[in-house]
């Protein structure tokens, strides 16, 4: 082959591929005709090929040419292709149009739990009186949950609170107490803590879930007194649920407080227990080796669904447990 005839085959090519791309529908016929030029087996490699039958002094012209031919093709491709794109782009949005008349898709909006709201509210008020806030395991022990609070084997005060077992000794705390004896054991005092939790217990009706939530509070300090313990709940009932409230304290029994009381809160015309409260027992202060002689300390421990149920007049505690929306939606 000589230079004339490659440069009239190079002239021929191009305006074929160019005719070619231009009639191409879509991007995938495009492609092909691309491959059937430029491809490892298109034309353009089969006439590189054949330079190797020239004479020496012309393929280094013969060479050039055919790089600008390829470059030429590569363009022209590129450029139909992004013509491509856009008829396509265009046709998509011809057939995507958006009618925005129609009602849209709404979207439910959550709410924080009213059990949440209401362990957020208690741990504010305590912690401005200087608490701080601490945790404990749900999964326990026996020590912890009763016999360290002055509950021994056979105790019958064991039977009141209807344990759920996990094993030989392991248990679901029945309540938030064994938090006060993992903090007395981990620092020195004096202590001032609240603890929220859930607790475990085999009991169910309008008034009683088999998990619920309580808040324990620990005070142990030089001179803590039953009149300390008595004016700080009252300050945190009227705070929480306003001067209208109505309470009681009434004289009761906890093997780890003495004296121990419980406060009741009236309920339509009924009194509704909120929480039990005390000094705690010297007992209990021994087992973790606080000085008993430098310091005393009161304890109480209120239930976050019955406070929950007064301040938001939610008559069967089992509803904050059936994540019904529409009882969750009102608050
Ligand atoms: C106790 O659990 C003691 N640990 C409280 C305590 C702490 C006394 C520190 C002294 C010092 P009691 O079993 O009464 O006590 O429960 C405390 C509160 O939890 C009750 O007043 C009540 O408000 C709530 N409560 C008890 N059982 C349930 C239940 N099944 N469902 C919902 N709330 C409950
Ligand atoms: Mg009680």
């Amino acid at each position: 082959m000589n230079l004339d005839s490659l440069k009239k085959k190079i002239s021929d090519l191009a305006s074929n591929a160019k005719t070619e791309f231009g009639s191409a529908n879509d991007k995938l016929e495009l492609d092909n005709i691309y491959r059937s030029y430029l491809g490892k087996k298109g034309e353009v490699n089969i006439l590189l090929k054949s330079l190797g039958s020239m004479p020496q002094e012309k393929r280094k012209e013969a060479g050039k040419l055919l790089n600008n031919l390829k470059s030429d093709l590569e363009k022209n491709y590129a450029y139909t292709n992004s013509l491509l794109n856009d008829k396509a782009n265009l046709s998509r949005l011809e057939k995507d149009k958006l009618d925005i008349s129609l009602p849209g898709f709404s979207s439910r909006k959550g709410s924080i739990h009213p059990v949440t709201r209401t362990i957020r509210d208690v741990c504010n008020f305590f912690e401005q009186m200087g608490f701080d806030v601490e945790a404990g395991p749900e999964a326990e022990i026996d020590y912890y949950n009763f016999e360290a609070l002055n509950v021994p084997e056979d105790h019958p005060a064991k039977d009141m609170h209807d344990t759920f077992y996990l094993n030989n000794e392991g248990l679901l705390r029945t309540h938030t107490s064994p938090v006060q004896i993992r903090t007395m054991e981990k620092s020195e005092a004096p202590h001032r803590i609240v603890c929220p939790g859930k607790v475990y217990r085999k009991d169910s009706d309008l008034t009683h879930t088999p998990m619920f939530h309580q808040i324990e509070g620990l005070v142990v300090e030089e001179g803590a007194s039953f009149a300390q313990l008595k004016g700080l709940l009252n300050d945190f009932l009227t705070d929480f649920f306003g001067e209208e409230v109505e309470l009681r304290f009434r004289p009761s029994y906890f093997p780890f407080t003495e004296p121990s009381a419980e406060v009741d809160i009236r309920w339509k015309k009924n009194w509704l227990e909120v929480l039990g409260c005390g000094m705690v027992h010297p007992n209990v202060l021994k087992n973790v080796g606080v000085d008993t002689k430098k310091y005393s300390g009161f304890a109480f421990g209120l239930g976050v669904e019955r406070m929950a149920m007064l301040k938001y007049d939610i008559p069967d505690l089992r509803a904050f447990f059936e994540n019904d929306i529409r009882f969750l939606d009102q608050f």
